[in-house]
């Protein structure tokens, strides 16, 4: 019987495999209370609570960022509440709509089959390091139009930023060194601008500066005619490449390593490569890369009798919520054909206004790199033992290694 004394969301049971911890959440203690952390938090583990506060904004904030500490961070759109939220938002969508995002497509497959070309005479690779992880910065430097830059101090910046929550120095560091990069870059492209005479009313993208978001945000206007101030323009930019990298890591070693422990799965998917984007979907929700964010309560709360005070921490377990039985037949089984109408109710990119602006390109990135590497090995071999990333609400292989004849 999970109580609210015997959940303990960083335990090393739970951290190694917490899906069966998540079902006795689901099933005994849908608001669980935990103080076992610097702060106290509630946990929500039912599809139809989760999915109720992604819903409503007006009861429930970012403005003390998603995780399990109180923090404000300027230029981090997730840390937005309308109307705020709406006008940034609307201000970088179009750099993540399907057809944008669909232009860098060749540009990733050609990397993909670049890494494998690297690796294929060796019968053996660490798939992590060696192939997960470059290509998301690949998508990532792409989407930002600075394709020119150093690619392994990207590669860089990005892994020490996610480990924020455990090295928080080493995470300030790259944070500043890519404020101070996106920062000379915001620079160079409004003195390209003034340079050129051009007014406010003037697009220079594509004309004076190159394409991509980082001249959008440095060079278009808000909806109010003001320019991104460069703080924020830098956060921003920090922001993506920390919800963008390592998560788009963890769905392809997550999709490949569910493959490898489930043969009949391997085999419908080598026989009907059109299931990829499937797979891909089911990848999302049976091993979703982030397992639960918090968000925080405007007023007082009242869920499951659970009398929950203003502004407190409440993690929403999206990991738990794809797995209710109330919404998916046979939530444990993985299998690759379920159908994209049932598997897209999954909620792992959130839901409503919120809603992860880089689903399209992660869901890119995952099909270009599952496809190209089982379309270049037949005979793949899993090694075991893999181990986990080691955030604790994050959720992905640390290493994955794979033989073939
Ligand atoms: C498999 C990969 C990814 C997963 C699982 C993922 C997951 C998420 C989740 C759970 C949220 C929060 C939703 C909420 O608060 O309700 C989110 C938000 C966000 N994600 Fe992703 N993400 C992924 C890839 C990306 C990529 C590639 C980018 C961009 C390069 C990105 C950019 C964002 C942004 C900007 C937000 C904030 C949206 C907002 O607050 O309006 N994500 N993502």
């Amino acid at each position: 019987m999970v109580t609210k004394n015997n959940y303990d969301p960083i335990g090393k049971k739970v951290l190694e495999d917490p899906i069966p911890a998540y079902a006795q959440l689901r099933e005994q203690c849908p608001v669980h209370h935990y103080e076992g952390l610097e702060n106290p938090m509630y946990t929500f583990s039912q599809y139809e609570d989760v999915q109720s506060v992604l819903l409503d904004q007006t009861t429930w904030s970012n403005r003390y960022g998603p995780g399990i500490s109180y923090e404000r961070n300027v230029g981090d759109l997730q840390r937005y509440d309308p109307p705020d939220h709406q006008i940034r938002r609307r201000f970088l969508r179009a750099e993540f709509l399907p057809r944008t995002v669909a232009a860098s497509e060749p540009a990733i497959r050609d990397l993909a089959n670049e890494l494998i070309d690297g690796f294929q005479e060796d019968g053996k690779v660490e798939l992590h390091d060696n192939f997960a992880l470059p290509l998301p910065v690949k998508a990532f430097t792409e989407l930002m139009g600075i394709n020119d830059v150093d690619s392994a101090e990207f590669k860089k910046w990005a892994d020490e930023l996610t480990l924020g929550m455990t090295y928080p120095e080493r995470a300030r560091e790259a944070r500043k060194a890519l404020s101070s990069y996106t920062r000379d870059q915001v620079i160079v492209r409004r003195e390209a601008v003034a340079r050129a005479g051009y007014g406010p009313d003037q697009d220079p993208v594509g004309e004076i500066v190159p394409e991509g978001l980082i001249s959008h945000l440095a060079c278009r206007p808000l909806q109010d005619g003001t320019f991104m101030p460069d703080e924020e323009v830098a956060g921003m930019v920090g922001q993506l490449l920390v919800a963008g990298h390592e998560t788009t890591t963890s769905l392809i070693t997550n999709t490949l390593w569910r493959l490898f422990l489930n043969p009949t799965q391997m085999e419908l998917i080598r026989k009907k490569p059109d299931l990829i984007p499937n797979a891909i979907e089911e990848s999302l929700r049976f091993d979703p890369p982030v397992l639960g964010l918090c968000k925080t309560n405007n007023t007082p709360v009242t869920y499951h009798n659970v009398d929950i005070p203003q502004d407190s921490k409440v993690m929403i377990l999206y990991a738990s919520a794809n797995r209710d039985p109330n919404v998916f037949d046979d939530p444990d089984e993985f299998r690759v054909d379920r159908p994209l109408i049932e598997t897209k109710r999954h909620l792992s990119f959130g839901w409503g206004s919120h809603f992860c602006l880089g689903a399209h390109l992660a869901r890119q990135t995952g099909r270009i790199a599952v496809s190209t590497f089982l379309e270049r090995f037949d005979d793949l071999h899993l090694v075991d033992p893999t181990e986990r990333v080691s955030p604790p609400f994050l959720w992905g292989r640390r290493e994955l290694t794979v033989t073939w004849e």
